[in-house]
């Protein structure tokens, strides 16, 4: 394990097994890995921040290197804020390479100390996002194998 301190940010809205195949990930090669929850979005969100952070704690708490908490404004402030070297991201698939270049590169440019590092998730999880799982949920589907069953459950409770 490396004495770097990584950021690992998203909106989680909910939090997926590929989110957590990557945490594990970051988790065995960082010292330190905060899973970083966006507060204010412009998105309208299906989980209020606070369901959102206590999935995630739930979900992760076998790992004693990753803390979860939330950010607002500029995640390279925060990155600063924590002494992280690492933002890390991850890639599914040649459509996300678009937007998480300009990420990177604007993170690059607003903090030069900090480098952007992508990880890819476990090819099970290379098709999963929030947003399908939201849909998926919406409609009664089954999304076993996809998010923690504590998350399933939420999921079912708002569609009940
Ligand atoms: O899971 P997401 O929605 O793809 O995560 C996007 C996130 C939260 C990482 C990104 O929107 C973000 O970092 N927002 C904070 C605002 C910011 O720093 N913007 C400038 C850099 S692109």
């Amino acid at each position: 394990m490396i004495s770097v301190i990584a950021v690992y940010p998203g909106s989680f809205d909910p939090v997926t097994n590929g989110h957590l195949d990557l945490i594990e990930r970051g988790s065995k090669i960082f010292e330190r890995l905060y899973v970083a929850v966006l507060r204010n979005q412009d998105k309208d969100p299906m989980f209020e921040i606070d369901e959102r952070l206590d999935m995630l704690r739930q979900a992760t708490s076998a790992w004693p290197n990753v803390e979860i908490d939330a950010f607002n404004g500029l995640l390279a402030d925060y990155a600063r804020d924590k002494q992280a070297r690492v933002i890390l991201r991850g890639i599914r698939a040649v459509s996300d390479y678009e937007y998480e270049l300009q990420m990177a590169l604007m993170n690059r440019k607003l903090e030069p100390q900090v480098e952007t590092v992508f990880m890819l998730p476990a090819e099970a999880y290379s098709f999963l996002s929030s947003r399908l799982v939201r849909e998926v949920a919406r409609f009664g589907g089954s999304l076993r194998g996809l998010v923690p069953p504590a998350v399933e459950e939420r999921l079912r409770k708002k569609f009940r």
